[in-house]
Formats: structure tokens, sequence, C-alpha cells
């Protein structure tokens, strides 16, 4: 079956279809092993993507200049700050400028496709993140690639599971343990959903282990809990840390994530709440009762709090594969979709 992506937006793996997922992977795959090869390397040849980041990134925007790099094309960063958007609180204008109308109709016309992070403290309310990318996709003809906002991180969820798969072959079956952490980054959810909803599409079973309060947004868990259903998987929560890491884990996902009340309390207040939790680590000890599990986390890490320097660095430790798969599964999406590259898969 040939799989067509072409023009499409990618703001969450849960809005494209398995096969669409499948095709992503496989061509990401392929162009790993043939990184600077004449097959792919001019597919955006004289076209420049747009990158509006929000907030600040290390892997994200570095991968994603190289990924129009290798395909021949340019990738261009734009910082909201550095332009004159308008900006609104309440329906009141705090800010004179230009409407993301205008600015995305613009853009439209200059780039090839856009990508946008924006989540955490560039936003007030939980969701707003995701509604601005789903405004500047309403006004874009060009395809919108979701860097990271509130509530998705597309190209993150798919580079964890090209990475689990690589060491462990097919997903199918096999159980993640994704498991808050304490720390002091006070982190929003894009990573944590998104890889809830691509390991349970893909037929995983899901362990989901977090300190009661620490719930994650239940349409959220829905999805995932219904993607599980779908396949015939196991669903469960654990708020015991310990109990949480047992023999059918083959892969455990240390994460801090923020609570419900977040934007009501503040950073500072969530900080110091969370890390008062210090038993919420991800330790060799723990990992010692798994089925032989590998560590994954999207990055940065913190180590000391999330994990331990031991798990982080060991030999189980797979986040240095996974943040190196960003390269190339934003390659594969950005081929598919703008270049219209076809995928038999
Ligand atoms: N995982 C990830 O998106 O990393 P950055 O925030 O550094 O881009």
């Amino acid at each position: 079956m040939l799989v067509d992506m072409n023009g499409k937006d990618l703001i969450c793996t849960q809005e494209i279809s398995v096969k669409e997922i499948k095709a992503i992977l496989k061509l990401a795959s392929e162009m790993k092993s043939d990184r600077y090869g004449e097959k792919y390397n001019s597919l955006l040849k004289d076209k420049t993507f747009l990158m509006f980041f929000y907030n600040p990134s290390l892997r994200t925007r570095i991968s994603f200049e190289a990924a129009a790099t290798e395909l021949g094309g340019h990738a261009q960063f734009l910082e909201p700050a550095a332009m004159r958007l308008r900006k609104t609180k309440g329906g009141i204008e705090v800010q004179a400028g230009e409407t993301i109308e205008d600015v995305a109709k613009v853009l439209d016309r200059y780039g090839c496709g856009i990508g946008i992070r924006i989540l955490e403290t560039a936003v007030e309310n939980y969701g707003e993140g995701d509604a601005l990318l789903r405004e500047f996709a309403k006004y874009m003809k060009i395809p919108i690639i979701n860097m990271a906002d509130d509530k998705y991180h597309p190209c993150q969820g798919l580079a964890d599971v090209m990475g689990m798969r690589e060491h462990k072959g097919n997903l199918n079956g096999k159980t993640i343990l994704m498991t808050w952490a304490h720390g002091s980054l006070a982190r929003s959810y894009c990573s944590v959903h998104e890889n809830l909803l691509i390991t349970s599409r893909l037929g995983m079973n899901v362990r989901l282990a977090y300190p009661k309060g620490y719930d994650l947004p239940e349409e959220e868990i829905a999805k995932v809990k219904a993607n599980c259903e779908v396949n015939d998987r196991k669903f469960e929560i654990y708020h015991n840390p310990d109990e949480a890491y047992t023999k059918e884990v083959e892969f455990v996902y240390s994460r801090n994530w923020f609570g419900p009340d977040f934007y009501e309390i503040g950073k500072q207040s969530e900080i110091e709440r969370a890390s008062k939790m210090t038993n919420w680590i991800c330790t060799e000890e723990r990992m010692k009762r798994t089925n032989e599990g590998l560590f994954t986390h999207p990055m940065p890490v913190d180590r000391g709090k999330e994990v331990t320097d031991e798990v982080a660095s060991g030999p189980r430790s797979i986040i240095i594969d996974i943040a190196e798969n960003r390269l190339h599964i934003q390659k594969a999406i950005m081929a598919m979709i703008i270049a219209g590259l076809k995928v038999e898969i």
C-alpha cells in the first residue's frame, strides 16, 4: 500500500493513521541508513522551512535545521519576540501589532512548511499553545508541524518509538512504564501525552505511575485507554513507584510533569511541591526489577531527580539514540508532507 501525506499538517500522531505512522517510521529508518544519499538530498532544493519558537530548544531547533539542510533546503529560525505580534488578554489588546491571520497568510507565501513550538510558560492556560497552532493552520496552505505545544509533541513520540523498535523489535504486546518523577523543571505534558498515545496506538501495554494529585488531563487518558482497548492491551495506574517496576516492564520513561493546578499556583509553587517527592526517581535498583528494561526520555534529562546518573549514562539508556532519531523522523515527515514523497508499506 502506498501512503501519501502530501500537504498534511502534523499536530499530534493521534490525528494521523497507524499506516501513516508506520510509513514515517519506515522512511526515517531508510534515511538513517542512507543519511547523505542522493535519493533524498534534494527533496527540499531551493525551499525554506520556517521555524517559530516561543520557547527554548536544543534538539528540536538543531535537528530541524540539520534535516532541512540534509534534504537540500534551508530552515529559517523566527523568534516571536523579535516580531510585532498582537497580544490580547481576556479579549483585550495588551500589545498592539499584527494578527495571527496576517502573519500566517504572509508567511504562507514565503515558506514550504512551518514548525511552531509554544508550551509551558509561553501560555497562560492549558491548551492555548495547541489552539494557537491550529489558528495558524487555519490560515496557511503550507503544512504545519508541531514542534511541541502544550499538549502534543509528535516528532518526539515518533522518535521514541523508532528508538524503542531499534532496540527491542516489534513493540506490539510489550509494556512501557511511564512514571512521574520529581524535579525542578515543572514540565508540561506534550512529550508524555505523545508517547502514551503512540505506544498505545502501536499495541503496547501502558502502565502509568504518579503520586496522587498528578493526574494527566482526562481527555488524553481517555484516548490512551481507547487505543489500548482497540488493541486488547492493558492500561494500568499505580501510585507507588516501587510497585510499578516489575518483570512485565520493557521500557521505563521517567519524567516530571506539573500538576493540574499549575496555571493557578504558578511555577515556583509547583517546583517546591514536586521537589519534596524525592522517592519518585528511576534508579538502577528499580530498573533491575524489570524485564531488561530500557530507559527512555525525550531530554533534556533532569539528572539526579528524574533519573540517576548511573541509569541515564548506563548501558540500558537509549536516550541519545532517540535524540538522534529526531533528525531522521523530521526528514521523513518533511519529505512526505512537504516534498510529497510517497512510501510503500
Ligand atoms: N526533546 C526536545 O524537544 O528537546 P528540546 O526542548 O531541546 O528541543
